[in-house]
């Protein structure tokens, strides 16, 4: 595996693939690696023929009372981990090399942005939106991997790679989660043990509401109230900070569950913020 830190060095490493004709596929994360990072990486593996991976703590998608500093790093470990994995170039660039502090524009993100994570989180799409603009340029691979757990990531990239025509193809990749059913997240590690066991209840709490779903209820408030109800029974160290039923990937609000949907949760901690869903297609 090369690791790479600067834009060139990074260009010059795919400079003699893309000659051959090889096809190049992406997994950005900013470290910590887990099982669902390296699930991304085994799905690259399997469609593309070289295997980029980038690490990378993007400031800008943090806000100022957010944890980019605490964000958990741990380069050696993630290094290993990602050769262990397969990955053929490591991409583990300095704040300089992607924001050298010459930016002549800002990008915003309009649309999908105003509910769950965004609605909590302004500016963090629109900061995540110019990271992946910047490592879609200097990569530019043929394909990249994103996972559901950050489905409205997904929905933000989905729509920013169709609204300025980027040559990518996106793959969406399944939640990775523990046995017990807690989606796999780099804040995990954050949780104390009577946290950890009161997390589960995030996945818990969408399964009740899939399974509403499934026993024919459309009522989008009847779902939202159910999957709330089971989080407040359940939840004495976590607080609730959104649950929501929207169409996906508009994430859009509409009364009447119909089409592909989305259930999203996101729970506070004490020092960590947990998100989960589940997208149901209903017809
Ligand atoms: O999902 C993440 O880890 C980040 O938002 C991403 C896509 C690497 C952009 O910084």
């Amino acid at each position: 595996m090369k690791v790479v830190t600067t834009v060139e060095e990074l260009r010059g490493a795919l400079k003699e693939e893309r000659r051959r004709g090889k096809s190049i596929g992406f997994v950005p994360t900013m470290g910590y690696l887990h099982a669902g990072h390296l699930s991304l990486v085994n799905k690259a593996k399997e469609t593309a023929d070289v295997v980029v991976m980038s690490i990378f703590v993007n400031p800008t998608q943090f806000g100022p009372n957010e944890d980019y500093e605490s964000y958990p790093r741990d380069f050696e470990r993630d290094r290993r981990l990602a050769e262990e994995a397969g990955v053929d170039v490591l991409f583990h660039p300095p704040v300089s090399e992607i924001y050298p502090g010459d930016e002549i524009l800002r990008i915003e993100v309009t649309r999908r942005v105003d509910v769950l994570c965004g609605k909590s989180r302004p500016g963090h799409f629109d900061g995540v939106a110019t990271v992946l603009i910047k490592l879609f340029n200097i990569v530019q691979p043929d394909y990249a991997f994103f996972g559901l757990k950050d489905a409205q990531q997904v929905a933000v990239v989905e729509g920013l790679i169709r609204t300025l025509h980027i040559p990518v193809q996106l793959v969406p990749c399944e939640t990775v989660r523990e046995e017990d059913g807690l989606a796999m997240s780099s804040r995990n590690v954050r949780l104390n043990p009577d946290e950890r066991k009161e997390a589960v209840h995030l996945n818990q709490a969408l399964d009740a509401g899939v399974r509403l779903i499934e026993s024919g209820e459309r009522a989008s408030a009847v779902v939202r109230e159910a999957v709330r109800g089971h989080l407040e029974r359940h939840l004495r160290l976590g607080e609730i900070d959104y649950v929501d039923v929207l169409t996906y990937p508009g994430l859009e609000a509409k009364e009447t569950i119909d089409g592909r949907t989305i259930i999203a949760v996101a729970v506070r901690f004490k020092n960590a913020r947990l998100i989960d869903n589940k997208i149901v297609d209903v017809h």
